[in-house]
């Protein structure tokens, strides 16, 4: 038996853990033993507890309560509770989703203690080191012993910074492993979409149709915490909703609080009265699914939600200047409009106008998680 303790803290995380806990627990529950440390990084019901319900994820074994803090002090804070645990537990493997803080102490505290660290969502790169995410992605691909990248333009990244694709067993954080193999999330929209449109009301409680609205989601600190940029985005979706379409904005709670604090007041009042753009808390996985799957467009800075877009065949404009999901915007799914109004109506006219669109496969066939568990096993059980 194989005993595996999983880092999650923020939204993202625990919708990627429901995918892999869930192949342990339909196949692989004689060979692996999951614990579960929640961080604390996200902690309101909307942003966390509201996922383990509805995925049917087990309750954290661990939860560090963190909370919310500066880079360096939510990151100690995480390694600290991080290391106590696998003292305590004593795991064969440490598992980390991602690019957040919480992924990067997980990969710190672990790779320090000689526990093998496995990188789900390896490789992906924007090349922009001002992202967070960024530095806690290479930090983590460095130290890791199996590095599972969602795409091949993810593993072509990890060639070219020196990992070995041939690399032969045993692996070690030394003599890495990687990985073309296949994204989760997209195993999460196939199981999931079903059941979304069955259970979520969300469309009907706000009185959207389908094909007649556009969704949006904004979080990034470039764009909620710079108010020029955070100016450019609302001039750009107030833009679009006078043209007609309805926008709906579920507020990551960072943006909840940008646009109270650096929205000048006349903009921010345009923005909060309009008639048809409908600005609510966050929602939940299945009825952001099922917010995604009605949509016209979808306007992200999200990875997440990029990914989404394309899974559910959605054009998407990208509120970023690049993107490590270079293959949506090379294949013509996502145009990137970084947060410029101009461009975000350029791109959301010639969407409202394409017709031809066509969706390779990029992300695999909705099976990877159970792949990448075969491959926990078979190379570090
Ligand atoms: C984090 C990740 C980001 C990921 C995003 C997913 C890092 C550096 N960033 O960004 O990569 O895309 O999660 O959503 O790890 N807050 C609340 N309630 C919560 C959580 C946060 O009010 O439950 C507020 C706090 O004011 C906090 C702010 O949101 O300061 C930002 O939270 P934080 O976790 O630091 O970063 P995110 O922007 O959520
Ligand atoms: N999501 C959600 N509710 C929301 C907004 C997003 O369930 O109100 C889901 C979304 O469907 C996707 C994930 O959260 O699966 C993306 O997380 P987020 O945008 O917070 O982070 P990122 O992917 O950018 O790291």
């Amino acid at each position: 038996m194989i005993k595996i303790l999983t880092i999650v803290g923020a939204r993202p995380q625990l919708i990627k853990a429901s995918a892999i806990s869930r192949a342990i627990n339909q196949k692989f529950s004689d060979s692996i033993h999951e614990i579960l440390l929640h961080t604390g990084q996200h902690y309101d019901v909307n942003m966390s507890a509201v996922f383990i319900e509805e995925l049917g994820l087990p309750q954290p074994t661990i939860n560090l309560e963190v909370g919310s803090a500066s880079h360096a002090t939510q990151t100690a804070r995480m390694m600290e509770g991080i290391e106590k645990a696998i003292f305590n537990y004593q795991p064969n493997v440490v598992l980390v989703y991602g690019d957040t803080n919480s992924t990067c102490a997980g990969a710190l505290a672990a790779a320090k203690l000689q526990v093998p660290v496995v990188h789900i969502e390896a490789g992906l790169r924007s090349f922009n080191k001002k992202m967070p995410e960024e530095v806690n992605r290479i930090v983590t691909d460095h130290v890791s012993t199996l590095l599972f990248s969602p795409t091949e333009i993810g593993f072509d990244n990890l060639v070219k910074e020196g990992f070995n694709r041939n690399s032969v067993s045993p692996h070690s954080a030394s003599n890495p492993k990687i990985y073309h193999c296949g994204d989760i999330m997209y195993d999460n929209s196939l199981y999931f979409a079903q059941s979304a449109s069955e259970r979520s009301k969300i469309k009907k409680r706000i009185g959207l149709s389908d094909g007649g609205y556009i969704l949006s989601t904004v979080h990034r600190p470039s764009n909620t915490d710079i108010a020029s940029n955070l100016i450019e985005i609302v001039e750009g979706l107030l833009s679009i909703a006078r043209n007609g379409d309805p926008i709906v904005a579920p507020l990551h709670p960072r943006m909840e609080k940008a646009i109270r604090q650096n929205l000048p007041k006349e903009l921010y009042d345009k923005l909060t009265s309009a008639d048809n753009i409908h600005l609510i808390p966050p929602v939940s996985y299945l009825e952001m699914v099922e917010l995604e799957k009605g949509a016209k467009m979808i306007i992200t800075d999200s990875g997440g939600v990029q990914k989404e877009a394309f899974f559910f065949q959605k054009p998407c404009i990208v509120l970023r200047e690049e993107t490590e999901w270079v293959e949506l915007v090379e294949n013509g799914n996502s145009k990137l409009a970084g947060p410029d109004s101009k461009k975000i109506e350029d791109a959301y006219d010639e969407f409202t106008h394409k017709t031809e669109f066509n969706y390779p496969p990029f992300y695999g066939t909705g099976q990877t998680a159970e792949f990448i568990c075969a491959e926990i096993i078979k190379q570090l059980g």
